[in-house]
């Protein structure tokens, strides 16, 4: 299995976008404190949350492309699923975008619901944290991101049910928030929040 730096390297190799790379790393840190409060392998469920978006810069941010030439990312990179990404980790990043009609996985296991939701979640908390006064993550709390899931004008591109189905993961949605809130504070200066 790659080793985090050998994640990152791939990141400093395929990830342009200053943006798309917080995004990565916030998903990164929901993960593992997910996997950590459940009990899963913090190691893989990092790992997913990291580099799930990794083709993004490389397909020009083409929906059409994405998620599919993850896999030229891998060939080039002589990376092989198995070895060196678990299969349960490459699944569950085919899966984060299902809806594509070219891919095949859908969402089955935790670590793919709990992949979802929190790279969804992360976008939808950043969108939270950038209208509060301060601008900063600290100052949102989960009653109002559950106020805000509501209000459909606000981040309105953002699929809350992708979040919804956190509870397939046997936690709830206001503790999945209170985590993922912990988790970015814990962050903060490194995300800019
Ligand atoms: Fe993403």
């Amino acid at each position: 299995m790659l080793s985090r730096n050998e994640c990152i390297k791939l990141l400093d190799e395929y990830i342009h976008t200053p943006w798309l790379r917080l995004h990565m790393r916030e998903s990164e840190v929901i993960m593992i404190a997910l996997a950590k409060k459940l009990g899963e392998d913090a190691e893989r469920w990092g790992m997913a949350g990291l580099i799930h978006d990794l083709d993004f810069d490389y397909v020009e941010k083409d929906p059409k492309r994405h998620v599919i030439e993850f896999d030229n990312i891998l060939k080039i990179e002589g990376i092989e699923v198995g070895r060196d990404i678990p299969n349960d980790v490459y699944h569950a990043i085919k899966a984060h975008y299902a809806e594509h009609p070219l891919i095949t996985q859908k969402r089955e296991s935790k670590l793919d619901y709990a992949l979802s939701a929190s790279e969804t979640l992360s976008g939808f908390l950043v969108a939270c944290a950038l209208v509060q006064p301060d601008k900063k993550i600290n100052s949102v709390g989960v009653e109002s991101v559950m106020k805000k899931f509501k209000k459909k004008d606000f981040a309105k591109s953002i699929n809350r049910q992708l979040i919804f189905d956190i509870e397939k993961v046997e936690i709830s949605l206001d503790e999945f928030i209170q985590i993922s809130l912990k988790a970015l504070s814990d962050i903060s200066d490194e995300i800019g929040l």
